[in-house]
C-alpha cells in the first residue's frame, strides 16, 4: 500500500513519523509547499519530498533534492493522507484526487456539508470503524471531535437510554506548540461551534450541546462534559470501571493542569511530546442527583495520528477492528504510554 502525505505542518510531520515507520506500508513521502526550515527537518528524517509544479525550481535553487511534483506523488500512491491547512483539502480534491480517481483521507479542518465539503462521514474509530471500509473519501474527525467520540461511545453503551443529554464546554489552546503565531492574550468565544454537528454527524441520537473558547495557551484542550441521566447517576466507583479497557483513554489523579501532562510526555521521550489520547482527570468528577460532571484533557496534535492510521486500516484494507487496533498499539505504544501515565499521576 503506497501511501502519500500531502501537507507537512503540525499534522503532516506526525502522519509521516508514524506512516514511514509502519512496515506494512510503503511512504511514498510528503508534500511540502514553502521553504522552510521544516524542508530541512524532512531532508534529515530522509523522507522523499513533493513540491507543487511551480515550486520546483525554486526548490531545486536552494540545492534541495525534490523527487517530483504533487502530481507524480499522488500518481505513484494507492492512498493520500491529506494534513493540508484548513479548506485547502477541498481544492487538493478537486485538482487532483478526483481527477487522477486516487482515495484520499481528509483532516477536521475540512468540510462534511456545504459548497466545499470534501467527504459524507467522519471517521471516529470508537463509533463507525466499520463504515468507512472502501470508502473513497473520508474526514477524519478533528482533535475535539475525537476525544468527545473516545469518551462518550463507552458511556452510551455502559449507560444507553438511562442518559438523558451531554453538555460539553471546550476549553481549546490557542496554538501548537510548534507554531511560531504569537499566542493573543485574549479569551474567545466561537459563535457556533462545529464540534456539535461534528459529533452528532456519528452520534446521531445523542442529544448534545456544545460550546467552545480558545484560551491563550499551547497545551492541549480541557473539556467539562455534564452528563444528565433521567434518574439519579448509576452506582460506579470509579471513572476506571468504565473506560479500563479503552484505547487510548488514561484515567488520572493528580496532575494539576494540561501542561504537566505535556511536560511529563516529553520527559518520558514520547515522539513529538504526543500522548495520543485523552485524560480523564478523575479527582474532579462530581456527581449531584442526576448529574455527573467529568474533566478531561484532549492531546491536540496527538490524538488523531493513530485515528488516522485507523482510518487507514478499516478504508484500505478492511481489517477487522480489534487487529487494526493492535496493530496502532504496536506503532504507537499507547498502552505503554497510558500506563506510565497513570503511574506517574495516580494518588
Ligand atoms: N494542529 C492540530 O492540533 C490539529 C488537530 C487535529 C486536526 N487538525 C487539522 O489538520 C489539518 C492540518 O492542520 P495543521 O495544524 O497541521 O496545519 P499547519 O501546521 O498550518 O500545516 C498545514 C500545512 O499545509 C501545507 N499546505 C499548504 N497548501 C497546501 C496544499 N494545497 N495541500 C497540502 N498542504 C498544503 C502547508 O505547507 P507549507 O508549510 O509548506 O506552506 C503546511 O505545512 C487541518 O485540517 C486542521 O484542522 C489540526
Amino acid at each position: 500500500m503506497r501511501v502519500f502525505i500531502n501537507g507537512y505542518g503540525n499534522i503532516g510531520r506526525r502522519l509521516a513519523s508514524a506512516f514511514s515507520h509502519d512496515k506494512e506500508i510503503q511512504f511514498v513521502g510528503i508534500g511540502k509547499y514553502s521553504i522552510d526550515s521544516k524542508v530541512d527537518e524532512a531532508f534529515a528524517k530522509k523522507y522523499p519530498v513533493y513540491v507543487p509544479e511551480e515550486m520546483i525550481s525554486k526548490f531545486r535553487n536552494m540545492r534541495y533534492d525534490i523527487s517530483g511534483t504533487i502530481s507524480d506523488a499522488i500518481k505513484e500512491s494507492d492512498l493520500v493522507v491529506d494534513a493540508a491547512k484548513d479548506g485547502f483539502g477541498y481544492s487538493n480534491k478537486i485538482n487532483f484526487y478526483v481527477p487522477m480517481n486516487k482515495p484520499a483521507i481528509f483532516q477536521g479542518g475540512e468540510d462534511r456539508t456545504g459548497e466545499k465539503k470534501v467527504a459524507d462521514i467522519i471517521h471516529n474509530s470508537r463509533v463507525n470503524y466499520e463504515e468507512v471500509t472502501n470508502q473513497k473519501y473520508v474526514i477524519q474527525g478533528s482533535c475535539n471531535v475525537s476525544g468527545m467520540g473516545r469518551i462518550m461511545q463507552p458511556m452510551i453503551e455502559k449507560f444507553g437510554d438511562k442518559i438523558q443529554r451531554y453538555d460539553v464546554t471546550l476549553i481549546r489552546r490557542w496554538a501548537d506548540l510548534e507554531d511560531t503565531k504569537e499566542i493573543k492574550d485574549s479569551i474567545e468565544w466561537d459563535k457556533n461551534p462545529h464540534h456539535q454537528d461534528d459529533v452528532k454527524s456519528f452520534l446521531p441520537s445523542v442529544k448534545l450541546y456544545v460550546e467552545s473558547y480558545k484560551v491563550p495557551s499551547r497545551m492541549m484542550h480541557l473539556h467539562q462534559m455534564t452528563i444528565r441521566f433521567k434518574d439519579e447517576v448509576p452506582n460506579f466507583d470509579s471513572l476506571s470501571d468504565i473506560y479500563e479497557n479503552e484505547f487510548g483513554v488514561a484515567v488520572l489523579n493528580k496532575a494539576k493542569g494540561t501542561a504537566d501532562i505535556r511536560k511529563k510526555a516529553h520527559e518520558f521521550g514520547f515522539e513529538h511530546g504526543d500522548t495520543n489520547m485523552v485524560h480523564i482527570h478523575e479527582e474532579t468528577m462530581r456527581k449531584t442527583d442526576d448529574t455527573l460532571k467529568i474533566l478531561y484533557s484532549d492531546d491536540q496534535t496527538g490524538i488523531v495520528i493513530p485515528e488516522n492510521h485507523l482510518l487507514f486500516q478499516s478504508m484500505m484494507l478492511g481489517r477487522p477492528k480489534k487487529k487494526a487496533y493492535e496493530q496502532t498499539d504496536s506503532l504507537f505504544q499507547i498502552s505503554k504510554k497510558r500506563n506510565l501515565l497513570e503511574k506517574e499521576f495516580a494518588t
